[in-house]
């Protein structure tokens, strides 16, 4: 397995696994089963290390160099990554929201390293702003590919759709994040969305008035909000 301190702090890994012992979830230990070395195919360890090298790469390849270093420690976010290992197949989301560098992209990365930390069976990720997903989705030649793109960000295992609400918005933007959240929110997939706007907020822009009534609703079921508070990491740095 990756050497722990290159996953996260010492702090959130004891949290995880506590969080899955109480759901009965345990790594697999030596003496589990005889006659395998843990080094040798047959024997749990093994396989649970193939997944964990193959989940992590793809981790690496799918996070900005900006975010390599990230580590989840907002308690939420880890339970949230604990639910994600015990059930992935019916997992809830999550929504972190916070004003201008509180943190929300590095917590979402930290949760998605986490959980390829933990080698899920079929960790397949993609990570995208919703300007990015906008602009590659945009037809500007073959329809059919776009509807290709945005298939497979239906489908994908997990996803993490950051800036939910600060691209700027048309009737074709409206539909996309429609169908793309009503397909997740349909298939239980589990997605992590960022966002700078509160769900609803009692003055000023919020999610609900930025996507519309359809769109805040669903994301008001299947989401757990996390609020980061504090000020502006980048500044501070
Ligand atoms: N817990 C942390 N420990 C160390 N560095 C952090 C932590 N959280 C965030 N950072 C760093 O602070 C900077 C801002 O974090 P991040 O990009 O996650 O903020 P954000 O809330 O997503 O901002 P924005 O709303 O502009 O997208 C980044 O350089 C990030 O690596
Ligand atoms: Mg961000």
């Amino acid at each position: 397995m990756a050497e722990p301190w290159l996953i996260s702090n010492a702090e959130t890994l004891t949290r995880l696994a506590e969080i899955l012992a109480a759901r009965g979830i345990k790594p697999p230990t030596d003496q589990e089963i005889d006659g395998y070395s843990p080094d040798e195919p047959g024997h749990p360890h093994f396989h649970r290390q193939q997944r964990i090298t193959v989940a992590l790469s793809r981790w690496t390849t799918a996070t900005p160099p900006r975010y390599q270093h990230a580590a989840a420690t907002d308690p939420t976010v880890i339970a949230w990554a604990a639910d994600v290992i015990a059930n992935p197949d019916n997992a809830s989301s999550l929504l972190i929201t916070g004003t201008t560098g509180t943190g929300k992209t590095y917590e979402a990365f930290g949760a998605l390293k986490l959980i390829a930390a933990h080698g899920l069976k079929d960790y397949r990720l993609i990570a995208t702003t919703t300007a990015d997903l906008y602009g590659n989705l945009r037809p500007t030649g073959s329809a059919g590919a776009s509807e290709q793109g945005l298939k497979r960000l239906c489908e994908i295992p997990l996803l993490l759709l950051d800036d939910l609400g600060s691209a700027k918005t048309s009737e074709w933007t409206e539909e996309i994040t429609y169908r793309l959240i009503n397909h997740r929110y349909n298939q239980c997939l589990p997605t992590i969305f960022t966002s700078n706007l509160p769900p609803r907020a009692a003055t000023g822009p919020d999610l609900t008035s930025t996507l519309g009534e359809r769109i805040a609703s669903r994301l008001a079921e299947m989401v757990t909000v996390v609020p980061m508070a504090g000020a502006d990491r980048r500044r501070a740095a």
